[in-house]
């Protein structure tokens, strides 16, 4: 199958899980909360950090399902992300995802209790992957020392996801890289802060994707930090095309905004370094990444093709 096709379908099934764990929009009194979630969880986005989850737990000999409730709790987190960076307080958006932003179809009020409300459930799904396969249910009547020990180590790696999916979007992560960007828009960065903007406010996420991936499949220690390396350089190249697609790609093309960076005062890659030269960087960045997946070996096809997909990409 060209990439293009397995593109498709594992954008699919990221759809399909997502859509299975969301919470259903039901005629009660919090209607308004569900139906703000789905408003703009179901408006699309590339839902690139479930996929890229699953390619690199798929790539390390993962086959289960309990990596189906991460990856619906990663996109709920990157979407709540998105409805806070776009609120006025922040970036001030009306567009994202092809669609009005949810505080101007919901209010302000609504907006926020929404993102609030996707964090949360996050967690909620994600705790659900407790519940999948072999549990602890009959712990009492197992005797065999192996198979008890792979329930063990099968809990102890779902630990490790959890940890770090609260770590990674928190204050050391995500909010931390939104705090820094929030207050120094407008000024001259250097090169620190920038980088902290970027390894944090969007590689925490992509390394939680990858990492989760990882630990998940069971990987070992050395394999979990070089999938967090090459995470950090996906991250930094991620966002750095996002701030070259904000000044060349269309509206059409990008669903949100463009020149965005620019009428809210923000200093970005490009402005600092100038277009060519952070088109190199991105290169630069998905080239390092390649060899570190390579260095991984395994059936790391699809993977180094998506890494490459997201430097092309025009959206
Ligand atoms: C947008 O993320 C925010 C950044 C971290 C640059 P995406 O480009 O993944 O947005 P969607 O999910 O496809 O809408
Ligand atoms: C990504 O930065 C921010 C998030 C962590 C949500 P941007 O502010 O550049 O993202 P876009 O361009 O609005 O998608
Ligand atoms: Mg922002
Ligand atoms: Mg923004
Ligand atoms: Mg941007």
């Amino acid at each position: 199958m060209d990439f293009d096709a397995g593109l498709k379908e594992k954008v699919a099934y990221a759809e399909s899980v997502i859509n299975r764990y969301m919470p259903e929009v039901k005629e009660e009194l919090n209607k308004t909360i569900t139906s703000a979630m789905n408003y703009t969880m179901s408006a699309g986005g590339k839902r690139i950090r479930p996929v890229i989850m699953k390619a690199v737990y798929d790539m390390l000999g993962g086959n289960d399902k309990v990596i189906e409730p991460f990856m619906a709790a990663i996109e709920m987190i990157h979407t709540y992300s998105l409805i806070h960076d776009d609120l006025p307080a922040l970036d001030n958006d009306d567009y994202r995802r092809g669609r009005k932003t949810a505080h101007v179809v919901y209010g302000e009020a609504m907006a926020i209790l929404a993102g609030d409300g996707l964090l949360n459930y996050a967690y909620e799904t994600a705790a659900k992957a407790f519940c999948i396969g072999d549990n602890f249910d009959d712990i009492a009547e197992d005797n065999d020392v192996n198979s008890l020990k792979a329930k063990l180590d099968a809990r102890l790696r779902l630990e490790r996801a959890m940890t770090i999916l609260s770590h990674n979007p928190g204050i050391y992560g995500m909010i931390g890289g939104q705090v820094v960007d929030v207050e120094l828009t407008g000024s001259r960065l250097n090169e620190e802060q920038l980088s902290y903007i970027y390894i944090n406010k969007t590689g925490a996420l992509i390394e939680a994707a990858m990492t989760i991936g990882a630990v998940l499949a069971g990987a070992p220690d050395d394999v979990v930090d070089k999938i967090s390396e090459t995470a950090y350089n996906i991250g930094i190249a991620f966002q750095i095309q996002d701030d070259i697609l904000d000044e060349t790609a269309t509206f059409e093309e990008l669903g949100k905004p463009i020149h965005s960076d620019q009428e809210s005062g923000k200093i970005t890659y490009v402005t600092l370094h100038g277009m060519e030269e952070s088109k190199k960087k991105v290169e630069e960045l998905s080239k390092k990444a390649v060899e570190t997946i390579k260095e991984l070996g395994g059936d790391n096809e699809f993977l180094i093709e998506l890494v490459k997909y997201l430097i092309h990409r025009t959206n």
